[in-house]
């Protein structure tokens, strides 16, 4: 990532803060500061702290043992570190925030990142700041992505395609949920997916499909099981994530017929994609589908979530969400019928705004597949 778009983020950043009356946005480790700084710091029980004000240099305070992190910015930063010894971290937060001119006002924080380990020192420092979220305000400007950051999803995507393609000889009656999972993971990686998996393969054999967020067992396949898989790769920070399934053999027709009304709401979900749509019309199309079908009560969860440096983030595809698509936003569209019991399809690709629809991002064939095996 080139310096200049971190640059151009500082200064939307700074736009959007004196738009909406912020004094500064306080940043600690995790997909934020790193969008705005191209630095990777990990949470841990030092506290790091990421402070972007309104009007100049951003500050950061960390410890000592991180300063070769900034060796070959070419942004400006003040740094201010600290010692082993706890007992002088708060001074120099207190000089931190004076430097920041930060004595009172609006400062923004994510209020599901910062924890009240920071918290406390930024309150000590400056008691008179009004510590608020500043999520919509961030979630707005990574909501929508440059040509670099959808080259690297595309990236994550393909690597993740191989690494299922390479995968899927493996899967054949007798081996286990964990055994498929562990050879996925192997796969992405040899293709050259990051260690920092987004997250961990869902492998889901039979009556596991039925449950969106299985975790692999030792379930071993059976001839008639579907068999469903949700994975991602990461490339330098930003991730996928698709889901397929699969039929094992010869499967009961009426999961041969949730798999094709879950291939006809993905593909109602991703062509009502368009820039000036919002994201809960786009739930709705996809949704309409498995309704008409008659399976509206088993499609339990929304129709997707924005993809990015994080699994989940803004947008969000649900009935509720009335944000307004715009070229460049990144999410899922991932529509499925899960019949307890008995078992679950799900049938996931990752999409790009355009001004007039929306690129996948996924090929993967999204018909039901069966998995023939030779005795
Ligand atoms: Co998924
Ligand atoms: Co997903």
């Amino acid at each position: 990532m080139t310096n200049s778009t971190i640059k151009d983020r500082q200064q939307q950043l700074k736009e959007s803060l004196i738009a909406n009356g912020f004094k500064a946005a306080a940043l600690n480790p995790g997909p934020d500061l790193t969008y705005f700084t191209g630095l990777d710091f990990h949470l841990m029980e030092r506290p790091i702290i990421g402070i972007f004000p309104a009007e100049g240099t951003p500050v950061l305070i960390l410890p000592e043992l991180e300063q070769q992190k900034l060796s070959e910015l070419d942004y400006n930063i003040r740094a201010f570190f600290y010692t082993e010894d706890q007992s002088g971290w708060q001074t120099v937060m207190n000089n931190a925030l004076t430097e920041a001119g930060l004595k009172s006002g609006k400062l923004g924080v994510i209020p599901h990142r910062l924890r009240l380990l920071e918290l406390k020192y930024l309150e000590e420092a400056s008691p008179a700041l009004d510590i608020v979220s500043a999520q919509p305000i961030i979630s707005s400007l990574r909501m929508v992505k440059g040509d670099h950051e959808i080259e690297l999803m595309q990236e994550a995507s393909r690597i993740a395609e191989c690494a299922l393609t390479a995968t899927l000889s493996a899967i054949k009656p007798g081996v286990t949920e964990k055994e498929i999972a562990s050879k996925l993971v192997g796969r992405l990686l040899h293709h050259g997916s990051d260690p920092d998996l987004p997250f961990f393969p869902i492998v889901a054999f039979g009556p596991n499909s039925a449950n969106p967020h299985a975790v692999p067992t030792t379930r071993e396949l059976t001839s008639g099981d579907l068999v469903l898989i949700d994975w991602g790769a990461n490339i330098e920070g930003y991730y996928s994530d698709i889901t397929r399934t699969f039929a094992m053999g010869d499967i009961h027709p009426e999961l041969e017929q949730i798999a094709e009304f879950v291939r006809k709401a993905n593909a109602a979900g991703r062509s009502a994609v368009k820039a000036g749509v919002t994201a809960s019309s786009v739930d709705q199309a996809a949704r309409k589908v498995i309704e008409e079908a008659g399976y509206g009560e088993f499609f339990i969860h929304r129709t997707g979530h924005g993809l990015g440096r994080e699994a989940h983030e803004e947008p969000y595809i649900s009935q509720y969400n009335k944000t307004i698509l715009k070229p460049g936003m990144t999410f899922t569209i991932e529509p499925g019928i899960y019949l307890p019991s008995r078992g679950g399809v799900r049938i996931e690709d990752d999409v790009v705004v355009t001004e007039d629809g929306c690129k996948s991002l996924t090929h993967q064939p999204r018909e039901l597949i069966q998995l023939i095996f030779e005795e």
